[in-house]
């Protein structure tokens, strides 16, 4: 764990908020796409949680004693996946990853790349450490929904706010303990005030926020020869996110066909089911 970058923001507010005993079903702490490529892995293939955070997920998949090693920017974040879950964790930016092309088997970048300063260089880092026919989940902002308007406007003036020592407590009252118990109760009273506030910074605070459509998405994947086999556009939720498959090209010629067909939008499969 070496780094001589500066504190990043995530050190002084960690992506942390899910109990790190496992106490909660993977449903309630992963999107159902990441719950299901999770519960296929063989635990003898190799994960990269590219911006592991305080191992939301990295705990899943220590659970399930799989092979895993996280990376993230911020040191704090890093230090609690070592510490909680006794993975190997990496300080390291997701623009420049310390890892030979074809690395991992399978790669997740949960809510990471549109953090950065280049979301298409940060994909395209994803998809060079990615084995051919390795598989990567993918989930980033929509572009739409009520997430852009809340970061602009309400975030903005709480960003504003708490450049100024004397908003601080105006931001807490008027903004953070609503944040709070609203999030107390969806919960159903699992959500700590800790774990909300941290919550409530990634949420208006953060620094770097890019909002990605699913044709820019799928443009990069084209790009990189990577093909999506399910895209999940979470209906009401912030993340879309995408499964993706990287091709294989020291096998047979791909068939164009079977690429299309295996192209299919959840959405999709649940009006047919
Ligand atoms: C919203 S959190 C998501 C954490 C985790 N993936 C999860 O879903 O629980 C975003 C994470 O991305 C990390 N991050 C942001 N920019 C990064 C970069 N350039 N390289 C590596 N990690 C980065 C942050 O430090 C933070 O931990």
């Amino acid at each position: 764990m070496q780094s001589t970058e500066p504190v990043t923001f995530y050190d002084r507010h960690p992506f942390d908020w899910v109990p790190p005993g496992g106490s909660e079903e993977i449903d309630a702490v992963v999107s159902r796409p990441l719950a299901e490529l999770i519960q296929s892995l063989d635990p003898s293939l190799l994960v990269l949680d590219i911006g592991c955070g305080a191992g939301r997920v990295l705990g899943v998949l220590a659970r399930r004693a799989i092979r895993c090693i996280g990376l993230d920017r911020s040191r704090v974040s890093v230090g609690m996946i070592v510490e909680r879950y006794h993975r190997p964790g990496v300080v390291g930016d997701n623009l420049h990853l310390p890892f030979a092309d074809g690395t991992a088997d399978v790669v997740i970048s949960d809510g990471v790349i549109h953090h950065t300063d280049d979301p298409a260089a940060a994909f395209a880092e994803n998809c060079r450490i990615l084995k051919p026919a390795g598989r990567m989940y993918l989930a980033v902002y929509k572009p739409y929904g009520r997430y852009p308007w809340l970061y602009k406007y309400p975030g903005a003036v709480i960003r504003i706010g708490l450049r100024h020592q004397w908003a601080g407590p105006f931001v807490a009252f008027f903004a953070q303990v609503p944040y709070f118990l609203f999030h107390f109760v969806r919960a159903k009273g699992r959500r700590t005030w800790a774990g909300a506030r941290n919550l409530f910074f990634d949420y208006f605070v953060t620094p770097r926020v890019a909002f990605l459509p699913r044709t820019v998405v799928e443009e990069w994947c084209r790009k990189h020869g990577v093909r999506v086999v399910l895209y999940d556009e979470n209906r009401g939720g912030n993340v879309h996110s995408f499964c993706l498959a990287k091709e294989d090209r020291s096998s047979a010629a791909p068939d164009p066909h079977k690429s299309l067909a295996a192209e299919v939008t959840m959405a999709e499969q649940r009006q047919t089911a």
